[in-house]
């Protein structure tokens, strides 16, 4: 059985992370979306929030399963027991990262492998920071999350705009 992790924030998740959960899901047994959980990112949404968002759009994929984790990614992926960690690639820009990243993971942990999965087009611009940004200015972020994803963030710009 192939298990794989696909790490990171979802602060909050967008329609270019659903994309790389749907396709990878296709590839592996079984996919565990691992949700970082590090306030030194400054998360606009707590753990259980981005958690919560999560579950409710990959419901409809029985073998998705939606975890928290702190600490080392490769920690985490060892916990597990997935051999493989996804991550998607937008652009050139992201891949300097990504491939520090992933030959740190290497190093650390060896016989966990990172897999790449190119974004598709129509999401290569796509990312949770322009998102917030979008919403924090009154925006409609429709065509970027999901609209459960939309409620969410529209309802933490209000609080804290009565903050
Ligand atoms: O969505 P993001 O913020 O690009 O995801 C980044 C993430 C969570 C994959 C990365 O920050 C991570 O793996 N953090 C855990 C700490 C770790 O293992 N660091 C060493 C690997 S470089």
């Amino acid at each position: 059985m192939l298990k794989a992790i696909y790490p990171g924030s979802f602060d909050p998740v967008t329609f270019g992370h659903l994309d790389i959960m749907k396709r990878s899901s296709k590839i592996v047994d079984r996919l565990i979306v691992g949700v970082l959980n590090n306030n030194a990112k400054m998360p606009l949404f707590s753990v259980a929030e981005r958690v919560k968002m999560l579950k409710e759009v990959s419901a409809g994929f029985d073998n998705i399963e939606i975890v928290p984790f702190d600490g080392l990614l490769i920690d985490f992926a060892k916990k597990m027991e997935a051999e493989l960690i996804i991550r998607g690639l937008r652009a050139i820009t992201d891949f300097e990262y990504e491939l520090q990243m992933s030959q740190t993971n290497h190093k650390l942990g060896s016989g966990v492998e990172t897999m790449f999965l190119t974004t598709s087009i129509e999401y290569s611009y796509l990312s949770s920071t322009t998102v917030k940004e979008i919403a924090a200015f009154g925006g409609d972020t429709s065509q970027f999350v999901p609209e459960a994803v939309k409620r969410e963030l529209e309802k933490k710009m209000r609080a804290k705009e009565a903050y």
